[in-house]
């Protein structure tokens, strides 16, 4: 009987052990200047991506993709922090953000690919500052 016991203990010890992928939450420090409507849309954005990526990097389907059409309107920091090319990114980012309701996880990776580099794009030329933050984004299978 104790055998049994032990080895339901052991059991135990081992299924509590086994890597369980967890979702951990981005932790957003207040900007002592405030934050305008549109870095709080950008952080909601962030979120979801995570999200996103935890649900595909273990080849699960993305099932309920959040809206953000406010991205087009929101209120910037500052007037300049909205480069001409803004508009063209911010489409290009919504275009891809509506392809993610496919029913192929394949298309869904490679949307959320899109996703990624698009948001890279747009800082690239607006705010380089969260680049090194948003590169983490990328799905661990894809390196480039
Ligand atoms: C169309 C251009 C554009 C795209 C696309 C874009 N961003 Fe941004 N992002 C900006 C601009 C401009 C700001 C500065 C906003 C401000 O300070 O008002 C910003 C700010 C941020 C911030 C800082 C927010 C803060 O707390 O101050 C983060 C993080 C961020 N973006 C992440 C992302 C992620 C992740 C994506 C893709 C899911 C993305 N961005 C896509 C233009 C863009």
């Amino acid at each position: 009987m104790i055998r049994y016991v032990r080895l339901f203990v052991l059991v135990l010890i081992l299924s509590s052990c086994s890597p369980q992928p967890k979702l951990v939450k981005e932790k957003w420090f207040p900007n002592p200047n405030g934050e305008s409507e549109l870095a709080l849309t950008m952080r909601d954005m962030y979120d979801a991506m995570k999200e996103m990526k935890f649900r595909l990097d273990q080849d699960k389907k993305v099932k309920s993709i959040p809206n953000f059409d406010n991205l087009l309107t929101a209120t910037p920091t500052g007037l300049s922090m909205k480069k001409e090319s803004f508009d063209a990114f911010a489409n290009s980012w919504l275009n891809s953000l509506e392809k993610m309701n496919t029913n192929s996880l394949k298309n869904q990776k490679e949307n959320y690919r899109n996703l990624v580099n698009t948001c890279i794009g747009c800082h690239d030329q607006s705010c380089p500052g969260p680049i090194k933050r948003i590169v983490k984004l990328k799905l661990s299978s894809v390196k480039d």
